[in-house]
């Protein structure tokens, strides 16, 4: 049996408490932008992910237009910053509907660093930045998605083993449904199958988890 649900006879809150149950784990861009007159906001966004490889370009939506959004259009410039485990309280907390001329990395008392190439600072404890210059925006319904080129990214060299960002360093949150947060579990490999190799490799006899 399946329970099947119409986005129209739900309605907008309940679909969307829906959705983002089920479109999980979401990873999260803590977003700092600087405002025109010079307040450095940071807020986080799950509706993000990477929206192409070559250029690099990663994408954000906002949901209505707040802080970041505005801060994005006025400069053309936003900081993705790892949401990391140890600054979970943090993260959570600039999230609050704080107005413009309150920036959150002062309200929760958060370090800035200077990023090398955009003029909106990076959070000094994340362990990456990817530094983005505004691509385009597209509007959607009621909210706005946002993609930026990415222009230069650093991180933490402490993160690296054999020249790779590692995973279990890292320790970025997720988002879940609601008021869940997620961390990474366990972390297995599975190599990709070549069309080449298909013969033997997953046949009939052979179990896969
Ligand atoms: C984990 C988490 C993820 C969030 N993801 C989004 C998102 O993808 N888009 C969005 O518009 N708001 C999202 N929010 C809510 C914003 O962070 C919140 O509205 C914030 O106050 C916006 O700040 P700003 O006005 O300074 O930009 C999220 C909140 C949390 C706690």
């Amino acid at each position: 049996m399946r329970t099947n649900l119409d986005p129209d006879d739900l309605g907008d809150r309940r679909f969307y408490r829906f959705l983002t149950a089920v479109v999980v784990p979401r990873p999260i861009a803590w977003v700092s932008t600087t405002s025109p007159d010079g307040v450095d906001n940071l807020a986080p966004h799950s509706f993000f992910n990477v929206a192409c490889a070559r250029p690099p370009i990663v994408q954000f939506s906002s949901v209505g237009r707040k802080d970041t959004l505005r801060n994005v259009e006025a400069s053309g410039e936003f900081v993705v910053n790892l949401a990391p485990e140890p600054l979970r309280r943090e993260v959570n907390a600039t999230a609050t509907d704080f107005p413009p001329e309150i920036g959150e990395f002062d309200a929760v008392g958060l370090e800035r660093a200077a990023s090398a190439v955009v003029a909106p600072p990076r959070v000094a404890g994340s362990p990456v930045a990817l530094e983005c210059r505004l691509h385009s925006t597209l509007r959607l319904g009621d909210s706005t998605v946002v993609f930026g080129r990415v222009v230069h990214a650093s991180i933490d060299s402490d993160m690296f083993v054999d020249g790779h960002p590692e995973i279990t360093r890292l320790r970025p949150l997720s988002r879940l449904g609601g008021d869940e947060w997620g961390t990474v579990g366990e972390v297995d490999e599975l190599h990709r199958i070549r069309y080449a190799d298909w013969d033997g490799a997953f046949g009939a006899g052979r179990t896969s988890r």
